[in-house]
Parts: structure tokens; C-alpha cells; sequence
């Protein structure tokens, strides 16, 4: 299978794998059904999929993961249950469309965790990366996009979208100076792995920051498979 209309890429595994990460109103999923699209008109077999969730197994934990109650179990097992459903979601889903030549798409991906769980305390960085070995098993993003936006504009956005029935999940909730925190430390994997991540300046309008993200992965997506 060509992964450029369908043939073999010469990534171990084959197919390309893009993750798309950023704070709470940055604008991910609306990004990720853009490059979609448009992957998808120039003939690519694409797959959108979000963590936590993806497969049916980690769309269960998703469900105790999000809900209120789970927060009193502290950062270690929180970063455990999101390393169970990556597992199920790797093994099951990503992995296994990536073989067969797809490109992958995934709201949120590791660099969630290393930034979501991973800034409760430095103590905490071993687990995380290990945890994550065990969960991807070498199923790394080829290319990551970090939408950023300062925190207080992703609150006000994530505020004005969201209907009154929506549940805010308990991620959301966290104050303004957490979520500043959570920029810089994607910030800082952004400046750390410049190779995968690309910071997007999310603060623009809809249809630039998606030509942006369609040209950098044209032009990524050629370079692994010219
Ligand atoms: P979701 O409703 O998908 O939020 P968003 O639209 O912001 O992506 O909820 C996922 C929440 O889970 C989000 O607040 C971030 C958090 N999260 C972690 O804490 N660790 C992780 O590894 C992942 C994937 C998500």
C-alpha cells in the first residue's frame, strides 16, 4: 500500500502519524478535521482519532478519567489509566493504520500526558516517560503540532463554545496559572524536540493556522517519502 495514493512509506511500520496538542480552546480538533479534508482530497487514506479514547476500551477509561470523582487518586494513577487506554489505542487503532499505509491524525498524544500529568512534580518525569514507553512501544508521532495560545484566550474561547448542557470536564476547570504552566511545559517539549513539534500560533484566524498546518505537513509527509 503507497501511502502517497497508497504505497509503502519507508517509516518502520509505514503510514505517518501526526498528533495535535495545545491547551484547553486552541482549536484542535476543529485543525485536525482540516487536515483531514485536506489530506483526504489529495488522495491519502487518513484516520482521525483523540485521546484519551480511540477504541472502545479507552473510550471506558476516558469516561473515568474525565469524570469529577477520579481527581482525589493524585497524578500517578491518573497518569497510569491514561498510559492503559494509549496501550489499547496504539495496539489496536493506531498502530495496526499505520501498517496498513495510513496517515494517522490524533487529538492529543503523549506529549498530554507529559504536560498534563507531568508538571504535578518533577519527582514524576521517570514514571512518565516510562509509562509511555511501555504504552507507544515505539509509535511516536512523525510530526506534532502545538497550537498555542496564551492561557487566559484559551479559557475565554473554551468558555464561549461551550453549550450549557456540556460537562466541563475536570481538566478544564484547572485556573489560569495552571494552564499557563501547562503552555509552557508544551512549549518547552516544543524547543526540546524540534525535529517532531512545530509551534502554531492558534491566536489567528481558522483558515490561516490551517494553510499553515497543511503546507508544514505537505511539505514533512514528501521529505519521508519523496
Ligand atoms: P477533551 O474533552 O478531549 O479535551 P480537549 O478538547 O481539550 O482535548 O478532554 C481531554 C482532557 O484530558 C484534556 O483536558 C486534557 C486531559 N488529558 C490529560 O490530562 N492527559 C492525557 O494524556 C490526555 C491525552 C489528556
Amino acid at each position: 500500500m503507497d501511502l502517497q495514493k497508497k504505497a509503502t512509506s519507508p517509516r518502520k511500520g509505514g503510514g505517518y502519524f501526526i498528533s495535535f496538542e495545545g491547551g484547553e480552546g486552541a482549536g484542535k480538533s476543529t485543525q485536525v478535521n482540516h487536515l483531514a479534508e485536506h489530506l483526504r482530497q489529495d488522495g491519502f487514506d487518513v484516520v482521525v482519532t483523540r485521546e484519551p479514547g480511540g477504541t472502545a476500551g479507552a473510550e471506558s477509561i476516558r469516561h473515568v478519567l474525565l469524570a469529577a470523582g477520579t481527581q482525589g487518586y493524585g497524578p500517578a494513577m491518573e497518569a497510569i489509566l491514561f498510559a492503559a487506554a494509549r496501550t489499547d489505542h496504539v495496539d489496536r487503532l493506531i498502530a495496526p493504520a499505520l501498517k496498513a499505509g495510513k496517515i494517522v491524525l490524533c487529538d492529543r498524544f503523549i506529549d498530554s500526558t507529559r504536560v498534563y500529568q507531568g508538571t504535578t512534580g518533577e519527582m514524576l518525569q521517570g514514571y512518565i516517560a516510562l509509562l509511555e514507553k511501555i504504552a507507544v512501544d515505539g509509535t511516536i508521532p512523525d510530526l506534532t503540532f502545538i497550537l498555542d495560545l496564551p492561557a487566559k484566550e484559551g479559557m475565554t474561547r473554551a468558555n464561549s463554545r461551550r453549550k450549557p448542557a456540556d460537562i466541563i470536564d475536570r481538566f478544564e476547570k484547572a485556573g489560569i496559572s495552571i494552564q499557563e504552566n501547562r503552555r509552557q511545559a508544551f512549549l518547552k517539549i516544543a524547543r526540546m524536540e524540534p525535529g517532531r513539534c512545530h509551534v502554531i500560533d492558534a491566536a489567528r484566524p481558522v483558515e490561516i493556522v490551517a494553510a499553515e498546518i497543511a503546507a508544514i505537513s505537505d511539505k514533512k509527509i514528501h521529505e519521508q517519502n519523496p
